[in-house]
């Protein structure tokens, strides 16, 4: 199988590994840099768990392959809490029971930081992002609740 070598800033750290022409982002980043916060649930694109930021974009890293990847700059949910500190967000999450068995969370919160960073209300947020991420766990209405008390937050420092 032909292999090579890509290299990638992943969280503000530069990484150089091997990979084959066919491993997919989200296989690179859980099995080669052993990142497995990113999760991987349908393999299709239409789940949103394997959700991370490339090049500050969201994308589905099953739907890449790794290769694709390579010289780009990745954020995954390793990269969000600085030192054991939860970000605003993933404690408005904590705060609001905004997760249950936690599969969803990871891509969730990569698209919640993205909506964030581009200025999007808490409307627009929850719809847009709600709308490409299925929880099996059915927590809508707590996940609606951590981005309504997040965004208030923003609100009110402004
Ligand atoms: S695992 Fe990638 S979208 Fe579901
Ligand atoms: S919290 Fe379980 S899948 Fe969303």
């Amino acid at each position: 199988m032909r292999s090579m070598e890509i290299t990638v800033l992943v969280n503000g750290r530069k990484r150089t590994a091997p990979t084959e022409a066919r491993t997919l982002l989200s296989d690179f980043l859980r099995h080669t840099l052993r990142l497995t916060g990113t999760h991987v649930g349908c393999e299709q694109g239409a789940c949103g768990s394997c959700t991370v930021l490339v090049d500050g974009e969201p994308v589905r890293s099953c739907l890449m392959l790794a290769v694709q990847a390579d010289s780009s700059r990745l954020e995954t949910v390793e990269g969000l809490a600085g030192n054991g500190e939860l970000t605003d967000l993933q404690q408005a999450m904590l705060e609001e029971h905004g997760l249950q068995c936690g599969f969803c969370t990871p891509g969730l919160l990569m698209a919640l930081h993205h909506a964030e960073r581009t200025g999007l209300d808490a409307a627009t947020t929850t719809h847009e992002v709600l709308d490409g991420h299925l929880c099996r766990c059915t927590g809508y209405g707590s996940i609606r609740a951590a981005i309504e008390r997040h965004w208030r937050r923003v609100d009110v420092a402004e």
